[in-house]
């Protein structure tokens, strides 16, 4: 991992916005091509992959169980499948930061006769893993979680699945991922039913590639192929802009009156949109103009328009909507006037760090008023911003992408400690503030 101790300085913005035309490819969806490229026959060519740490983690996982890859003189991903037939690699996996890597690649895993050790920095070995391990369990496989408190490492012994019908105890699109990837290679059938609905990803990819499964709702139901697991094919796909990453943006211009800013080609996955709706409740104009979908996903331009923005409340099924938005929400709220609660959301706690804790921390530290919620928090605004100490990113990509939008805010500039985590799923961030306007050292 290249987190170490970089920081960077912040300018206030004085003039921000503009179009970014090319975002970059969306995390979620990048991790899921390279797992079914990899289990695919023949040759993938995968445009706009993230090659983001995240991502190259799973690549290079994918390698370690057989699969080959590289980049083509045009840029693309290149990934020449294992026809679903995944080696036993020399040595543990590594997946430094990466839930989304860990988690579905343990259900994937599960469903082949193979033993692997899979494990990840000390962010991702602090992580619930209990949560796959039971379902796993239930399917046939055997799982081992090595570290202290249920954590990773995990050691997996897979094969010999079988389906199960599982109730979701948490709104989890890794814990659901999982559990689909490992159908692929279990008798019988596969029912799993979700709390609320969360990314679905997994199921579209899955679908256009020819799987068959039934949604109803928020009952998913999938029969598995038996230890053979299915033929995938080989396919071009093109990735959509992160709307996640373009969360920032959006955000930053939303804040500021007057400011403007368009990204084109993102992902408008409705079950990743919800902070749209957020940033009209909170008064900003937002425009979506919708492109030709990309392969399983729509995608469009989405423009936002900067006003004086008012607080909001933020909870129930548009959580999982906008989990990874949270941080930058906070920054919002803490720009809006009156009250910004987020409720229903302590799944952020368990996230690469405890999200609802760092933020209020780092929140605080720049003036503003913030009441700690176990499940949320409540973010007074507008706040009157003052600069201290500088503030930290945890080792938390978001926490520090957040904070840079709050510092475009603030009176004078602000250190941001321990910046190279943002590596982790946008590797291209401090151009792009730039490319908007924002000045950092
Ligand atoms: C992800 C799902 C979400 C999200 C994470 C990526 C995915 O996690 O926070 O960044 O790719 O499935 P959970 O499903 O654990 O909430």
């Amino acid at each position: 991992m290249s987190q170490g101790t970089q920081s960077v300085i912040v300018h206030p913005a004085t003039l921000f916005g503009g179009h970014l035309k090319q975002m970059p490819g969306d995390k979620s969806i990048s991790h899921r091509v390279a797992m079914l490229a990899a289990l695919a026959t023949g040759e993938t060519t995968v445009k706009n992959f993230l090659p983001c740490e995240d991502c190259v983690n799973t690549m290079r996982a994918m390698e370690a169980l057989g699969a080959r890859s590289f980049y083509s003189d045009a840029g693309d991903l290149v990934v020449h499948g294992t026809a679903g037939k995944m080696l036993e690699p020399a040595g543990p996996l590594d997946l430094g930061n990466s839930g989304t890597s860990l988690r579905l690649l343990a259900g994937l895993i599960s469903g082949m006769p193979i033993k692997v050790e899979m494990t990840g920095d000390e962010s991702l070995r602090s992580r619930p893993m209990s949560r796959i391990k039971e379902p796993l369990e239930l399917m046939g496989a055997k799982i081992e979680l090595l570290g202290k408190n249920n954590c990773a490492p995990l050691r997996i012994q897979g094969g010999g699945l079988k389906g199960i019908t599982y109730a979701l105890p948490m709104a989890s699109a890794q814990v659901k991922s999982c559990i689909l990837l490992a159908t692929l290679y279990a008798e019988g059938t596969t029912v799993i039913i979700e709390p609320r609905p969360t990314r679905d990803h997994t199921e579209r990819l899955l679908q256009s590639l020819g799987v068959p499964m039934t949604i109803d709702g928020l009952r998913i139901t999938m029969h598995g192929f038996g230890a053979k697991g299915p033929t995938l094919p080989a396919r071009a796909w093109q990735i959509p802009g992160d709307f996640s990453s373009a969360a920032f943006w959006m955000v930053a211009a939303a804040a500021r009156p007057g400011a403007q800013v368009t990204l084109d080609h993102v992902g408008l996955n409705p079950r990743r949109t919800a902070l749209l709706n957020v940033l009209q409740r909170m008064g900003a104009k937002v425009t979506v103009t919708p492109g030709k979908h990309s392969d399983a996903e729509p995608v469009g331009s989405i423009s936002v328009h900067g006003v004086k923005l008012r607080g909001t409340e933020i909870g129930g099924d548009e959580i999982p909507n906008l989990i990874d938005e949270l941080p930058v929400i906070a920054v919002a709220g803490a720009l809006a006037e009156g009250e910004t609660v987020i409720r229903d959301a302590a799944e952020l706690r368990v996230k690469e760090t405890d999200r609802i804790a760092a933020m209020a921390t780092n929140l605080r530290l720049l003036g503003v008023e913030v009441e700690e919620r176990e499940d949320g928090m409540i973010v007074r605004g507008p706040a009157a911003l003052k600069v201290g100490g500088g503030v930290r990113s945890y080792g938390d990509h978001r926490i520090a992408m957040a904070m840079a939008v709050l510092a475009l805010s603030a009176p004078e500039p602000v250190c941001i400690n321990n910046v190279g985590c943002v590596q982790t799923s946008y590797p291209g961030f401090w151009n792009d503030l730039k490319t908007l306007g924002g000045h950092v050292e």
